[in-house]
């Protein structure tokens, strides 16, 4: 078992949306191996009481809501307050790359451009989740973090380089400019906010992308691998933990080499 006084993260609360699979899980496993107290946040809040219940040490707890649901995501902080009493690290990585309506699966028959066969409901609520979600998270999270904290977004090289569905890049590059901004803002505050820009990365996400797709992204990483959840993890301790201490307004994009800008 950790003890809650060791670590990279000793003595920490984190909240991490998303947390039920992938790299959410990954990294609450990570933060809890460093010390650090998780809140599992996920929309499926079963898969959020597992990754709880595997994290090392105690104090994990998992709560549920969608992040696009202002309410819902007052409501988890209000939860937190009553539970910690303060928060250290913000980590907004829920999301999901398809929605019904997308037009994505009609596109790969070969029946038009996804800008022409996707509905504008599936366009908002993609935006709604990532950079809507990202944003609530943000401001509840700061007035929880009173002595400075770090908060992390959760970008993609879609917002990037414009890798993916269109409506998951303009969320994501969204979110670049979110971090951006609200670095400027809340550096006076002593809270760091970062984005973690992945390549692709071996999760549940993935594995429900055709590899006809994937594979040439692959061929073309010169590490000619898909990343780890636990590589991606890593790199979220850096920037959870003090070890980054004058880094912020700035994205990390872990992928493999695929992008180098
Ligand atoms: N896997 C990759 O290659 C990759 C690359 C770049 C960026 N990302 C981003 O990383 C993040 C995590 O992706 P992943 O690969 O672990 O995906 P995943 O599908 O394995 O996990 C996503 C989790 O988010 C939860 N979720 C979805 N919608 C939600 C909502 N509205 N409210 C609360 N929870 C919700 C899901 O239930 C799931 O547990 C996402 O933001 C994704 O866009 C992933």
């Amino acid at each position: 078992m950790g003890r809650r006084d060791e670590g990279r993260l000793a003595g920490k609360v984190a909240c991490i949306t998303g947390a039920g699979s992938g790299l959410g899980r990954a990294m609450a496993l990570r933060f809890a191996e460093e010390g650090a107290t998780i809140a599992c946040q996920d929309l499926r809040w079963e898969a959020a009481d597992e990754t709880a219940r595997l994290c090392d040490g105690d104090g994990h707890r998992a709560y549920g809501g969608d992040v696009s649901d202002e309410g819902d995501m007052v409501s988890l902080f209000a939860q937190l307050y009553g539970a910690y009493g303060r928060l250290d690290v913000q980590v907004n990585n829920a999301g999901v790359d398809r929605l019904p309506g997308d037009g994505w699966d009609e596109m790969m028959a070969g029946q038009g451009s996804q800008i022409s066969l996707m509905g504008h409901e599936a366009f908002t609520k993609m935006l709604a989740i990532h950079v809507g979600g990202t944003f609530t998270c943000t401001r509840e999270a700061v007035k929880l973090m009173g002595e400075g904290g770090s908060v992390i977004t959760l970008a993609s090289i879609a917002g990037l380089a414009g890798w993916g569905p269109v409506h998951y890049a303009s969320a994501k590059g969204a979110i670049l400019g979110f971090t951006r901004s609200a670095a400027r803002e809340l550096g006076a505050m002593g809270i760091r906010i970062n984005a973690i820009a992945p390549g692709v990365i071996e999760t549940p996400m993935t594995a429900g992308v055709d590899e006809a797709l994937l594979a040439p992204m692959v061929m073309m990483t010169p590490l000619k691998r898909k990343g780890t959840a636990e590589e991606i993890a890593d790199t979220a301790l850096h920037l959870a933990s003090d070890e980054s201490s004058f880094t912020t307004g700035q994205w990390i994009s872990p992928n493999g080499g695929l992008i180098t800008i």
